[in-house]
């Protein structure tokens, strides 16, 4: 039996606005190869929005672990379907170990491509753009399409998706540094920085001619500003609303253009990655091809060891990211 030093986040008290780092408590507990039928070693944990708005309606637990996307590597097994030393996916992150009977384990098969981009590109914040965009928002090639929190990573992936289907494509994100990443690297037609320019004013700007698909993350302002803007049989994929979710029941402000939606006969519906589910191989497929012929790229903004979790979690909120949040919690050896 080899028993190991496992360091875990818990939430210690309920964040009111933007959490702070007294809301989370680094606590320190041992595992055994002994425990459970897999010990799966964590190596990168994914941070993401809707991890804050459990934090106060009471889904996050006190004084227990923290629950989010992870990928490990099998440390010990006693169960066949996971042989020691293969990569696993699971919800278990915010603890440098995992112990599990190997029910909520996906095996993780790499081909060329680093294992971090199972946790964006080519896992379900990939497959958050690719049905948000494709099938919620029934993109149609050359469209005008508008991204809220473009430099992010959905956001990311969904003005490249666009672009591939030749769509006219403008972006929202809080940052100069960030219009520049969204112009000049991932090569989208317009980019504005909502904390400093007027959003309306830079729709118009950036798209004349109106938007066909908003694909909204953001909620608020960008969603009134928008929505004003929608051209005929305009479609509202909302795959998130962050601005919101630091208010108590993640409330969001008002919105005052919805009228818009009968006269152009606009949808605006709502979507959650497992309904994609059943593409996920056309999906890869897809996202792999792109991939190689440099026309999907991505960003990662990695985070060193557990007990920068909490710190990752309150700049995803402030916007320090660009492209994905990520927290490394052990070597890969
Ligand atoms: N429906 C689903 O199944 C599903 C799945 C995954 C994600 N989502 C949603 O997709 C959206 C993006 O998620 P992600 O994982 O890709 O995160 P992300 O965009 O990589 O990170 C969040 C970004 O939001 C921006 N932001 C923060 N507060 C803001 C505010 N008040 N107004 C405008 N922008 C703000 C920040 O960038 P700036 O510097 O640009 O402000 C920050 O970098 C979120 O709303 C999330 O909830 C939905």
């Amino acid at each position: 039996m080899t028993d190991y030093k496992n360091r875990e986040i818990h939430l210690t008290s309920r964040p009111d606005g933007l959490p702070v780092p007294e809301n989370f408590g680094l606590i320190e507990t041992s595992v055994s190869s002994d425990d459970g039928d897999v010990l799966v070693k964590n190596i990168y944990m994914s941070v993401d929005p809707a991890m804050r708005p459990p934090l106060t309606n009471g889904q996050t637990k006190l004084d227990e672990p923290m629950m989010g996307g992870a990928i490990g590597r099998v440390l010990h097994s006693r169960n066949p379907d996971h042989t020691v030393g293969s990569y696993v996916i699971h919800r278990a992150g915010f603890r440098e170990y995992h112990v599990s009977d190997g029910s909520d384990l996906r095996t993780i098969t790499l081909q060329d491509e680093p294992l971090t981009t199972h946790l964006h590109v080519l896992g379900g914040t990939g497959l958050t753009a690719y049905g948000g965009l494709l099938v919620t928002g029934e993109l149609k090639d050359g469209e005008n399409v508008f991204v809220s929190a473009a430099a992010g990573a959905v956001g990311s992936v969904v003005c490249q998706i666009a672009k591939i289907k030749q769509c006219r494509v403008a972006g929202s994100c809080g940052s100069p540094e960030k219009v520049d990443y969204l112009v000049n690297e991932l090569g989208i037609d317009y980019a504005f920085n909502y904390k400093t320019q007027d959003i309306r004013k830079s729709l118009r700007e950036g798209l004349p001619d109106g938007i066909d698909v908003y694909f909204e993350n953001v909620g608020g302002e960008h969603l009134d500003a928008a929505c004003g803007q929608m051209r005929p049989l305009g479609r509202i994929p909302v795959c998130g609303m962050i601005s919101a979710y630091n208010n108590k029941g993640a409330r969001s402000e008002g919105v005052t253009t919805l009228s818009n939606m009968i006269y152009n006969r606009v949808t605006m519906k709502g979507f959650v990655v497992y309904e994609f589910e059943h593409l996920r191989e056309q999906f890869l497929t897809d996202m792999r091809k792109w991939m190689a012929a440099g026309q999907m790229k991505y960003s990662e903004t990695i985070m060193q060891g557990i007990d920068q979790a909490p710190a990752a979690l309150i700049g995803l909120l402030k916007g320090v990211n660009t492209g994905k949040m990520l927290v490394q919690l052990s070597e890969d050896t």
